[in-house]
């Protein structure tokens, strides 16, 4: 197995009297998708935040390629090949796919449109998401006349196509329907053979099982160790995602419906 891009050890992180990462030890490798699994609250954006330089530490150690540093600021992570796709995609949705495929990539001046040239812009667009299985009806298209998931590849599309070598997906799924989740969860497989390595967060077991190569659990702020596939199965990590004991208390609780 390659040596991991980016190694997190024993991270935490404090807001005021808020714990939200209390030890959190995560790694990803080149041409895998780690899952990030844990419910509501666990602390499972905060993590990936740390990850991608929104916020520092408290304290922790983050090895990037096998060297200790720090990001002070996303675009530094984002430059050293880190690309995070947030909950809220960052995309304007008047604007076309080309123009969302390539923003804050154009030259600060003069606009893009006569430099860059537009024509070669919207090629590019439709090739890179004709290579994830989707072919736009047009490349001025507006981004928000796609559908969820069709927006969710946008967004991996063009990470991966500025060169990310470690793509964070907060929750790409937890918004979309079946038919939609399984695109996504095929884009996140095409990404991975590419070598990219797929941070996955998620608090859906079945969507990570769908493509997971590891497993983390988070629970209150704590990685309660990672699994590789095959060695855990869907019932033991909801266990540990919820809390073991707590769901046994409820299962009883309920009559052992849950
Ligand atoms: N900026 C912040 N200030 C204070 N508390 C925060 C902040 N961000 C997150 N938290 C707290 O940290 C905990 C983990 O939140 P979060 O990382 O969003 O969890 P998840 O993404 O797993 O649902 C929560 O208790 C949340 O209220
Ligand atoms: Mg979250």
């Amino acid at each position: 197995m390659s040596d991991p891009i980016i190694h997190m050890e024993n991270i935490k992180k404090h807001f005021g009297n808020v714990i939200a990462l209390n030890g959190v030890t995560f790694d990803v490798r080149a041409g895998e998708c780690h899952c990030l699994l844990g419910d509501n609250g666990a602390g499972k954006s905060t993590f990936i935040k740390t990850m991608s330089g929104v916020h520092k530490p408290t304290s922790g150690e983050i090895f990037f390629e096998g060297r200790p540093l720090s990001f002070d600021s996303p675009r530094e992570a984002m430059e050293a090949g880190i690309a995070t796709v947030f909950q809220d995609l960052a995309m304007i949705p008047l604007m076309s796919v080309t123009r969302n495929f390539f923003m804050g990539r154009e030259p600060r001046k003069g606009g893009f449109i006569k430099r860059f040239d537009l024509d070669t812009a919207n090629s590019v667009t439709m090739e890179e998401m004709r290579r994830m299985g989707i072919n736009l009806r047009a490349p001025d298209q507006a981004v928000g006349t796609l559908s969820g998931g069709e927006r969710q590849t946008v967004a991996i599309a063009r990470a991966v196509y500025f060169g990310a070598k470690v793509l964070i997906l907060d929750e790409p799924t937890s918004a979309l329907g079946v038919r939609q989740t399984s695109n996504v969860l095929a884009t996140i497989d095409r990404v991975r053979n590419q070598g990219v390595g797929v941070v996955f967060i998620s608090h859906n077991v079945r969507h990570a099982m769908a493509v997971g190569d590891r497993f983390t659990v988070l629970n209150r702020g704590q990685t309660l160790g990672t699994a590789v596939r095959g060695e855990i199965d869907a019932g033991a990590l909801q266990d540990l995602m919820a809390g073991g004991q707590e769901l046994a208390e409820l299962e009883g609780s309920l009559g052992g419906t849950v």
